[in-house]
C-alpha cells in the first residue's frame, strides 16, 4: 500500500467544500473518484487485510487510506494534540465507549483506550461520520479534531464525538505495528 502525501488531505478537503457549496449530494460521491487515483491497484483495494507505510506522516497531519471501501484515518498527533485528548473527562462524552474493535465492547472512551500506541502518538479511525456517512474533514471543527459539515458534528482529537447529531465516536478498526513504519488494518 503506497501512501499519500500530506497534502492530499487538504486537496481532498478543497474538493468536498467546493462540491458541497454546488449543492451535490455527499462527500462519498465526490471523494471516492479522487482516493482511488491514489490507490495502486484494485487487487489491494479488495484485500481485507492491508499495509500502510506510514514513514511519510509528519507529526500533526494524518494519511487518508481505502480500506474496504471506505476511508481511514492514520493522524501521527502532536504532543500538544495528546495532551488535550488525554485531560477530558469520559463523564463529559456523549459517547462514553471506545469504540475500538482492537478492545472489549464496554472499554470506555479513555483517550489510551482509543490510541494505536502506548504514547498515544498514533490515532487510526473510520473516516465515516457516525450520522449518517459522510466523510468529516481534518484540522477542524470546535475540538480541533474532525467536523462533519453535512450536519455539523464536532469530533475531538481522539475522535471522540463532542457536538452535533453524530450518536457514536469514529470507530476504531483492528490495527496495529508490523514494524517502525507499517500500520496493518484488518
Ligand atoms: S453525516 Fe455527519 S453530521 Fe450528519
Amino acid at each position: 500500500m503506497s501512501h499519500q502525501e500530506d497534502h492530499e488531505g487538504t486537496r481532498r478537503d478543497f474538493l468536498y467544500y467546493a462540491t458541497a457549496g454546488a449543492g451535490v449530494v455527499t462527500a462519498g460521491a465526490v471523494v471516492w473518484p479522487l482516493v482511488n487515483q491514489m490507490n495502486p491497484s484494485a487487487d489491494v483495494q479488495a484485500l481485507s487485510s492491508i499495509r500502510v507505510d506510514v514513514s511519510g506522516v509528519s507529526a500533526g497531519t494524518q494519511l487518508t487510506v481505502k480500506w474496504l471501501g471506505k476511508p481511514v484515518f492514520i493522524r501521527r498527533r502532536t504532543e500538544d494534540e495528546i495532551a488535550n485528548a488525554r485531560e477530558t473527562e469520559v463523564s463529559s462524552l456523549p459517547d462514553g465507549l471506545a469504540r475500538n474493535a482492537n478492545l472489549p465492547a464496554d472499554a470506555p472512551a479513555t483517550d489510551e483506550n482509543r490510541a494505536l500506541d502506548e504514547s498515544g502518538e498514533w490515532l487510526v479511525e473510520m473516516g465515516v461520520c457516525t450520522h449518517l456517512g459522510c466523510v468529516p474533514l481534518g484540522n477542524a471543527g470546535d475540538f480541533g479534531g474532525w467536523f462533519c459539515p453535512c450536519h455539523g458534528s464536532h469530533y475531538d482529537l481522539a475522535g471522540r464525538i463532542r457536538k452535533g447529531p453524530a450518536p457514536e465516536n469514529l470507530p476504531v478498526p483492528i490495527a496495529e505495528f508490523v514494524d517502525d513504519t507499517t500500520i496493518k488494518l484488518g
